[in-house]
């Protein structure tokens, strides 16, 4: 049986930042409160043109980049978003094509915030049955454009990125080792978007009567949170057979510094273990764990060999974890990628598509 390596990595954020101070401006809040409550001190925004298939193609080239594998090469693409553009097509699909993944089937997969340990794990099950070689999993959100901007209980949390990792099969042991899910929908009024997209002209609002945007009890899901993120943790080493002293990193959702330092209380862990830098991001979704992720091997704190737990929480409810053996790129990739030379190739590799399709649309009119 193949075993699922995590051997690209990227991640997409958008240049606008929000600041708790630009906050203090549109609704009644502090810096002081924001920070002392959830570690949050900044989140990033989408502009105009950044939607989660922008964001999420990005990464997705970057992680193949890392990886050294073509867009061609990938099987699969499992886009976790909770913003995603419209309830079909996939944003996966819409990466599928802006990146050129001629020979990946693309779907999305929506378990809110714990979506990228969910799409992980059901990638690399893919992988191990030997059913695939390389799959892209992405999280990509614009949460921006759910959020209502008037409700100082969700306003603070939430940022826009996204992150992406490259799986591919290798005889090597390691990677992904074990993973646990479980959700609970007895508690989905929780966190809720009772309507609509994330690509929703401004005229919805009348239509919706605001149901497009993000409800949350917040008091709850934060008990929720520190309930489960550590339950998950001790969860899934018991089922890789490993103990808490064989992880090197923890990384976990970054929803609230309080709830990861909770969980570290739990665990009996110092917060050193632990990847957290939600205080420049808020809270991502699906992207919070790649993105930070990212930044660990970029510091050099992430290595190949270390063992690391990813764990998550949110809407459904859904939560879980998944431990992982660090691999970076196979020693096989020898295959150089240049993201921007890339891109204009599947922009025009699109339009061809597009092109010809509609001239078959044509033909075929004619004929009939
Ligand atoms: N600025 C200032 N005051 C605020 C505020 C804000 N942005 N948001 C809420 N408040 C007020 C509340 O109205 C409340 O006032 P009241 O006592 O007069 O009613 C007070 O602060 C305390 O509210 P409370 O909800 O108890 O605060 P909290 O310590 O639980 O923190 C959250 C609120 C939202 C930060 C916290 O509950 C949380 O992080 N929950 C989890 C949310 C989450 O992670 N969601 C995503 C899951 S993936």
């Amino acid at each position: 049986m193949p075993y699922a390596h995590i051997t690209g990595w990227g991640m997409a954020v958008p240049e606008k930042v929000l600041t708790n101070a630009d906050l203090e401006k549109m609704v009644e809040t502090s810096d002081a409160w924001i920070r002392e409550r959830t570690g949050i001190r900044e989140r990033r925004i989408a502009g105009p043109d950044e939607y989660p298939s922008v964001l999420g193609a990005r990464a997705a080239l970057k992680a193949l980049e890392v990886a050294r594998l073509h867009p061609k090469d990938v099987d699969l693409i499992i886009c976790a978003t909770s913003s995603p553009e419209h309830l079909f097509p996939a944003t996966a699909c819409l990466i599928q094509d802006a990146i050129g993944a001629s020979k990946a089937g693309a779907f999305d997969l929506l378990a809110a915030c714990s979506g990228f340990i969910y799409a992980v794990h059901m990638a690399a099950q893919a992988i191990r049955s030997g059913a695939i070689q390389n799959a892209l999993v992405i999280g990509a959100e614009t949460l921006s454009r759910i959020t209502n901007w008037k409700d100082r209980n969700t306003c603070i949390l939430f940022g826009d990125g996204a992150g992406a990792f490259v799986l591919q099969a290798s005889d090597r042991p390691g990677g992904v080792l074990a993973a646990v899910m479980h959700s609970d929908g007895s508690g989905g009024n929780l966190l809720i978007l009772p309507a609509g997209g994330s690509r929703l002209p401004a005229s919805i609002e009348t239509v919706t009567n605001g149901h497009h945007y993000i409800y949350m009890d917040g008091r709850e899901v934060f008990r929720f949170a520190t309930r489960v993120l550590a339950q998950s943790t001790l969860e899934v080493l018991e089922k890789a057979g490993l103990r808490l002293e064989d992880v090197r990193w923890i990384i976990p959702h970054q929803a609230n510094y309080r709830i990861i330092e909770a969980a570290a209380r739990a665990l009996k862990l110092p917060m050193e273990r632990f990847i957290i830098n939600l205080d420049r991001y808020g809270n991502t979704s699906t992207a919070s764990i790649p993105i930070a992720t990212c930044e660990a091997v970029e510091k050099g704190l992430l290595k190949a060999g270390d063992k690391v737990v990813f764990n998550g929480f949110g809407a459904g409810l859904t939560w879980g974890a998944l431990v992982a053996e660090w691999s970076g790129p196979l020693p096989s990739a020898t295959r150089p990628i240049h993201v921007e030379r890339y891109r204009p190739l599947a922009r025009l590799r699109s339009w061809l598509r597009r092109s010809i399709r509609r001239l078959e649309g044509l033909i075929w009119g004619r004929k009939a």
